[in-house]
C-alpha cells in the first residue's frame, strides 16, 4: 500500500506512525513544505481524556510526549483584581516544537519517509500512484481550496482579533488573564508547556483593536504595547514572538471530507476555536479514527467512507462547544460589569461541558462563593449558609416565589367551548404540589375566535372565570406555588386540530374566520387570514382588557402576554408574518405598535402590584425573519413599557424556520436579552435537570427557568431536585412519607455520580510534570 500524507503537523504524523506500526510494509510518505525544526506556534494542549487514547493508540509516542510535558490541575480567572482558581481539569501543555519532533522521530524509526521543503501542488497529479492521499495539509490546505466544489467548505471568519505569542513567564495553571484599559478589555489565554516557556494568546474585540492603534503596528510595535498592558501579569519577563500576526478565527466545517482517495484531516477538514484548546488534539483524534477505519475495513473506500461517517458527530460536538465558547468571548461586553465569581462561573461553564453539580464536586470552595454571590443579590436570603440559586427566591413587584423553578405554558387542548375541567384542575394541581416555585397555564385565549384549537382554555364568560378561580383556589391553598396566566390570541394559526390530530393543521370542519398582521395562511392549505384593520385591533385590545379583568378576579398572581410562535401578536413582530405598508408594518418600531398597544393596556387593568411577563421568540431561525438582536430590540421596547420578565422561546412562526435544536437550545438568548436589554429573563427549552438550571442561573444567563415537557414527565420535578440537594422544601403534609423516600434515593444517586466522578479522573498522566510553581 502506498500512502501520501500532505502536510507534517500534529496529524499527518500521527496517522503516519499508527498505520506504519500496524502495516510496517506499507510505503508511506510525509511531504512537508516546512524545515524538520522549522514550526510556528508555542505550547499545545491535551487533557487526560486524550493522554489516554494517545497511550492506547501509541504507548512509544505517549511516553516521549508525556516526559516532555508541563500538568496542571486547576483553571485560574484573574479578573478586576480578583484570583479564582478552580482544580480538578486535569491538562497538560507540550511544546508544538517538541511534539513535533518527538512524532518525526518516532515516525522515521518506524520506517516512515520524511520529506521536508517539499511544496506539494494541489491538482495532486503527482500522486496518481498512491492508493491514499492524506491531506493534513491545515487550516489554509490548499487541497480543500482547490476542490472546493466537491469539499464544500464553510468559512466563518469571527471577528475578534487574536495573536500567538510566548514568555519565561511561568504559570502553574490554565490562566485567563482580563486586563480593562482605556480602550477596551484583552484576553490572555495563557498555560506554561516547559520549562521557562508559556504560551500567550491574546485576544480582543475588533473595536478594542483599532482604538489600541495595533492595525498599525507590527509584530514586534504590538508585543511591546501588549507587554505594557500585560505588564502586572508578566511580573517583568517578555512576549516572544514567532510568526505572531493578528489574526481572526475562520471557523471552518466541510461538508465532504472524502474525494475519491483523498481524505482531508485536522484543521484541513475542520476549526475548533483554541479556547478549547482542542486544536492539534482534534487533529491527532482525527488520525486516531482514520487508523481504525482503515483496521476495521477491508478497501480505501471503505475505510474512507467509515471515517466520515464514525467521526463526524464527535467533530462537530467539539465544534460546537468550541462556538459557544469562542461566542463568550466575543460578548465579553456583556459579562463584563458582572461580580468577578459570576464572571468566573460564567467562564467555567460557557460551553456546557463543566456545569454546576460538575464544580461543586471539585471546587466546592469556588462554588460556596458563587452561591454566596447570588444570595447577596437576594433580598432576605441566608448569606450564613446559602442555598442553590434554584432555590433562591425571586421577587417581583408584590410577588414571591419560593424557589427558581417554572412550569412552562402548555396547551392541554382538553377544555370545551374554552371551559377548564377535571383534567385541568388534577394537571394543575398536581405540578403546584409538585414544588415549583411558579405556574404557568397554557395559552388561554380571550374569545371564541382567539382559540389554537377547539380544545383550547378561554377566559370570556363567568363559567370560565369561575373553573379558573377554582384552580388558583386549589394553587394558593395546597401549595406554595404562585400561578401565572398566559392570554393569547392564535391569529393565523387558529381553528386548528389538537395537537395529536395534527398540530397546526387546519380544522376539517368547524373553523372559524381568522385574522393576523398580514393575509398570509400558516400552511399553503391552512385558511388565508383576514389583514387586521384597526377597527379589529380595537376590538381585540378590549378582549384582552377583558379576559385581564377577569384573571385578576380569580386571582392570578402574575400575567403573561404570549407574543411568541407565530400567534396573532407574534405575527405582528416578524418580518416573515407582518408584510404591512401602514404604520404597523415596515420598521420593527411600526412592527411593534400593536404588541406595545396590547401590552399597555392590560398592564393598566392588571392590579399594579402584580407582576407581568411577555413571551417572545427570539429569533424566527430564518434567514428573512427576526434575528437576536432585532429580540434584544424587542425586549428593550417592553422594559421600557414596563415589563417585569421577558419569557423567551424560540421560532414556531413558520414551516419554514429549521431550529437548532441541542440542550438548552434556546438558553444564549435569554442570556443575551438579560444582559444587553437589562431585564430579567426566564429561559426554557430542552432544559432537563435541576444541574442544568443551577448552571444558567449561577453564571447570570436568566434569572428563571422553565421546564415543559420534563413537567409533564414528571410533575415532582422539584421535590426531587430539593432531595438531591438535600434543600428542605415546602411540602404537603400528605406527602410528607414521600419526601424521606425521595431523600433516601438521592442520598443513593449522589454517591453515585461522586463516585463516577472521580473514577473518571485519574490524575495518572501526572508523572512526567516538573516543578512549575518551584521556578
Ligand atoms: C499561527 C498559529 C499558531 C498556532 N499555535 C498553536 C499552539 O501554540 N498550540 C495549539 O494547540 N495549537 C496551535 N495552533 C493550532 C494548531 O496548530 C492546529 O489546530 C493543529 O496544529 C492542527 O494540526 P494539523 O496537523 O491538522 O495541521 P497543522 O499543524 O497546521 O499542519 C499542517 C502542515 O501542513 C504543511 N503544509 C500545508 N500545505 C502544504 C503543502 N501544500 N505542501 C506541503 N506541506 C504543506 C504545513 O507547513 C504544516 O506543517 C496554531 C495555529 C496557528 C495558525
Ligand atoms: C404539549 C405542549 C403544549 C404547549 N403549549 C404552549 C402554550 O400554550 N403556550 C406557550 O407559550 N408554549 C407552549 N408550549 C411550549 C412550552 O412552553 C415550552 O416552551 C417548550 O415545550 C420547550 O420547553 P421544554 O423543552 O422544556 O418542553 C407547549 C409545549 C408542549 C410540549
Amino acid at each position: 500500500m502506498r500512502i501520501a500524507v500532505i502536510g507534517g503537523g500534529p496529524g499527518g504524523l500521527y496517522f503516519a506512525c499508527l498505520m506504519k506500526q500496524w502495516r510496517p510494509s506499507a510505503e508511506i510518505t510525509v511531504f512537508e513544505r516546512n524545515k524538520a525544526d522549522d514550526t510556528f506556534g508555542f505550547g499545545v494542549v491535551f487533557s487526560d481524556a486524550t493522554l489516554d487514547i494517545f497511550e492506547r493508540y501509541d504507548a512509544e509516542s505517549y511516553r516521549a510526549i508525556t516526559d516532555h510535558f508541563a500538568y496542571w490541575d486547576d483553571i485560574q480567572i484573574n479578573f478586576r483584581d480578583t484570583v479564582h482558581r478552580v482544580g480538578g481539569n486535569g491538562f497538560c501543555g507540550c511544546s508544538r516544537q517538541t511534539l513535533l519532533i518527538l512524532l518525526q522521530r518516532r515516525a522515521r524509526a518506524l520506517g516512515v519517509t520524511l520529506q521536508f521543503e517539499t511544496e506539494v501542488e494541489p491538482d495532486l497529479s503527482a500522486f496518481a500512484g498512491y492508493d491514499l492521499v492524506v491531506a493534513a495539509d491545515g487550516i489554509n490546505s490548499r487541497i480543500r481550496e482547490a476542490h472546493r466544489d466537491h469539499f464544500q467548505p464553510e468559512v466563518d471568519l469571527r471577528p475578534n482579533k487574536f495573536t500567538w505569542m510566548g514568555s519565561t513567564r511561568p504559570l502553574d495553571a490554565f490562566t485567563f488573564f482580563f486586563r480593562e484599559t482605556p480602550h477596551g478589555i484583552f484576553i490572555a489565554h495563557t498555560y506554561q508547556y516547559e520549562p521557562g516557556r508559556s504560551t500567550w494568546v491574546i485576544e480582543t474585540d475588533p473595536a478594542t483593536f483599532a482604538r489600541a492603534g495595533l492595525d498599525k503596528l507590527d509584530e514586534e510595535a504590538s508585543a511591546r504595547f501588549l507587554e505594557g498592558i500585560f505588564a502586572e501579569e508578566l511580573a517583568g519577563h517578555p512576549l516572544i514572538t514567532n510568526r505572531s500576526l493578528w489574526r481572526q478565527f475562520p471557523m471552518i466545517r466541510t461538508r465532504r471530507w472524502v474525494k475519491d482517495n483523498v481524505v482531508l484531516m485536522g484543521d484541513a477538514k475542520g476549526t475548533a476555536h483554541f479556547s478549547i484548546g482542542a486544536g492539534t488534539k482534534l487533529a491527532m483524534e482525527d488520525a486516531i479514527a482514520l487508523f481504525d477505519a482503515f483496521r476495521a475495513k477491508g478497501s480505501v473506500a471503505e475505510a474512507l467512507a467509515a471515517y466520515e461517517n464514525d467521526r463526524r458527530e464527535e467533530v462537530e460536538r467539539t465544534q460546537h462547544a468550541a462556538d459557544v465558547s469562542l461566542v463568550w468571548f466575543e460578548h465579553l461586553d456583556r459579562f463584563a460589569d458582572m461580580d468577578p465569581r459570576q464572571f468566573a462561573f460564567g467562564l467555567m461553564t460557557r460551553s456546557k461541558a463543566i456545569t454546576y453539580d460538575n464544580l461543586r464536586l471539585r471546587a466546592p470552595d469556588f462554588v460556596a462563593d458563587v452561591d454566596r454571590m447570588f444570595a447577596e443579590t437576594v433580598a432576605g436570603a441566608d448569606l450564613a449558609a446559602p442555598r442553590p440559586p434554584l432555590f433562591q427566591p425571586l421577587h417581583l413587584r408584590g410577588m414571591t416565589l419560593d424557589n427558581r423553578a417554572v412550569v412552562s405554558p402548555m396547551c392541554m387542548y382538553s377544555a370545551v367551548d374554552g371551559l377548564p375541567n377535571d383534567w385541568h384542575t388534577v394537571h394543575y394541581g398536581a405540578r403546584a404540589v409538585g414544588g415549583a416555585g411558579l405556574l404557568y397555564t397554557e395559552m388561554t385565549c380571550v374569545a371564541p375566535d382567539a382559540r389554537i384549537t377547539p380544545g383550547c382554555t378561554g377566559l370570556w364568560n363567568d363559567a370560565q372565570e369561575a373553573a379558573w378561580t377554582r384552580i388558583v383556589d386549589f394553587v394558593h391553598g395546597h401549595s406554595r406555588a404562585k400561578i401565572c396566566l398566559q392570554l393569547g390570541h392564535a391569529g393565523r394559526k387558529g381553528a386548528s386540530r389538537l395537537m395529536w390530530e395534527g398540530m397546526d393543521r387546519p380544522l376539517a370542519e368547524g373553523g372559524w374566520p381568522l385574522v393576523s398582521a398580514s393575509p398570509l395562511p400558516y400552511y399553503p392549505d391552512s385558511q388565508v387570514p383576514t389583514e387586521l384593520d384597526e377597527a379589529g385591533m380595537e376590538r381585540i385590545i378590549a378582549e384582552f382588557v377583558a379576559a385581564t379583568t377577569r384573571g385578576a378576579r380569580c386571582g392570578f398572581d402574575m400575567l403573561e402576554m404570549h407574543a411568541a410562535h407565530g400567534y396573532l401578536i407574534a405575527s405582528f413582530l416578524s418580518p416573515l408574518t407582518n408584510k404591512r405598508t401602514d404604520a404597523y408594518g415596515g420598521s420593527l418600531d411600526n412592527r411593534l405598535r400593536f404588541p406595545l398597544a396590547v401590552f399597555r393596556a392590560i398592564r393598566d387593568a392588571w392590579p399594579s402590584d402584580r407582576p407581568m411577563s411577555v413571551r417572545i421568540s427570539a429569533t424566527d431561525w430564518h434567514e428573512d425573519g427576526l434575528t437576536a438582536d432585532d429580540s434584544i430590540a424587542i425586549a428593550r421596547a417592553f422594559a421600557k413599557a414596563g415589563i417585569d420578565l421577558v419569557d423567551v422561546s424560540t421560532g414556531q412562526t413558520s414551516p419554514a424556520s429549521r431550529p437548532v435544536y441541542g440542550r438548552m437550545f434556546q438558553t444564549p438568548f435569554a442570556d443575551a436579552i438579560r444582559n444587553e436589554a437589562d431585564v430579567l429573563t426566564m429561559c426554557v427549552g430542552n432544559i432537563t435537570s435541576a444541574d442544568q438550571m443551577n448552571t444558567i442561573l449561577a453564571a447570570g444567563r436568566a434569572d428563571l427557568v422553565a421546564l415543559g415537557r420534563p413537567h409533564l414527565a414528571d410533575p415532582s420535578f422539584m421535590l426531587k431536585a430539593a432531595a438531591w440537594y438535600g434543600i428542605d422544601i415546602h411540602q404537603p403534609p400528605q406527602y410528607l412519607p414521600g419526601k424521606d423516600q425521595a431523600l433516601r434515593n438521592a442520598v443513593k444517586d449522589r454517591a453515585d455520580f461522586e463516585a463516577l466522578k472521580v473514577a473518571a479522573k485519574p490524575k495518572r498522566h501526572a508523572k512526567g510534570t516538573f516543578d512549575q510553581a518551584a521556578e
